[in-house]
């Protein structure tokens, strides 16, 4: 990825800034209104798509568009690991070294991708074209050792699969995730993440499920096990307002003295207190 491609906005082509404009305002039309605020994490994802990370002109930029303060957009863009403080490579490679993927061999595969890139957590090769990052659990311990790239997973990799991944990246090659969509850029998928959907033919179709997410599926299917007459395209239904809702079944029955039964201490508590009274203390 050449440095032009990574410019921040203020370099960007008038015709980017006003793609931009019409993307953060189609963002913010899916909140109600008065709302605005709430957009910010799919707007943090969009300044990434076009910057590569959450630059201060981008912080800026959210903060303009929602009535926020800068302070307000950084408090949130430092909050989340996914919203990057320094320009991403076009690959964002996650290695998990969670306890489960670590002793598996994730920490062996990032070790192996750190000497061969020569950088190390949250850091980009010199061509920009891969950034390295430790991951904690990526939520797929059931295919562990996993890494993703640009958050796309490839399961059960040991070292020598995971050089071969990232070689394979190198050479501009994109190999097929295990499951899921298929590779694109860290701006791509970014923008993927703030909603706006990946319109490449079959991009979102061409990957399998994993067996082991469908495993509870194929139990309860051999054993007959559904739940009777449920109708996946039931309406959720709106909760009544609070003074239409009826006292929980497990409210406890006023006492005779018309408290709250959940008011009278137990026996030993009182017991304690009259002693204490007679005694004259507190
Ligand atoms: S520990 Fe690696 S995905 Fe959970």
């Amino acid at each position: 990825m050449s440095v032009e491609t990574r410019n921040p906005l203020p370099s960007a082509t008038e015709e980017v800034k006003a793609d931009l404009r019409a993307k953060a305002q189609a963002i913010i039309a899916r909140y109600p209104a008065g709302k605005a605020r709430s957009a910010l994490l799919p707007m943090l994802h969009l300044v990434q798509s076009v910057d590569g990370y959450v630059s201060p002109e981008g912080v800026a930029f959210c903060a303009d568009e929602l009535g926020l303060t800068k302070a307000e957009v950084g408090a949130v863009a430092t909050f989340y690991t996914m919203y990057k403080r320094r320009p991403v490579g076009e690959y964002l490679v996650s290695v998990c070294t969670n306890t489960m993927c670590g002793v598996l061999g994730g920490d062996k595969a990032y070790r192996t991708l750190s000497e061969h890139l020569g950088v190390g957590h949250d850091q980009t090769t010199e061509d920009g074209s891969i950034t390295l990052e430790h991951a904690e659990c990526l939520a797929a311990c059931d295919y562990g050792p996993v890494l993703t790239v640009n958050y796309e997973f490839f399961d059960q990799v040991d070292a020598d699969r995971a050089l071969e991944i990232v070689k394979r990246l190198q050479s501009g090659d994109r190999p097929q995730p295990s499951r899921g969509a298929r590779l694109c850029s860290f701006k791509e998928t970014s923008l993927q993440l703030a909603g706006f959907i990946d319109d490449r033919d079959g991009a979102t179709a061409d990957g399998p499920s994993g067996e082991p997410t469908l495993a509870g599926n194929r139990l309860a299917e051999r054993q007959g096990v559904s739940v009777p007459g449920f109708d996946p395209n039931t309406p959720i239904k709106p909760v009544p307002p609070k003074a239409a809702m009826p006292p929980p079944a497990t409210a406890p029955k006023p006492a005779a003295d018309g408290k709250p039964a959940g008011d009278t201490p137990p026996a030993d508590v009182r017991a304690a207190r009259k002693q204490a009274a007679k005694e004259g203390r507190k």
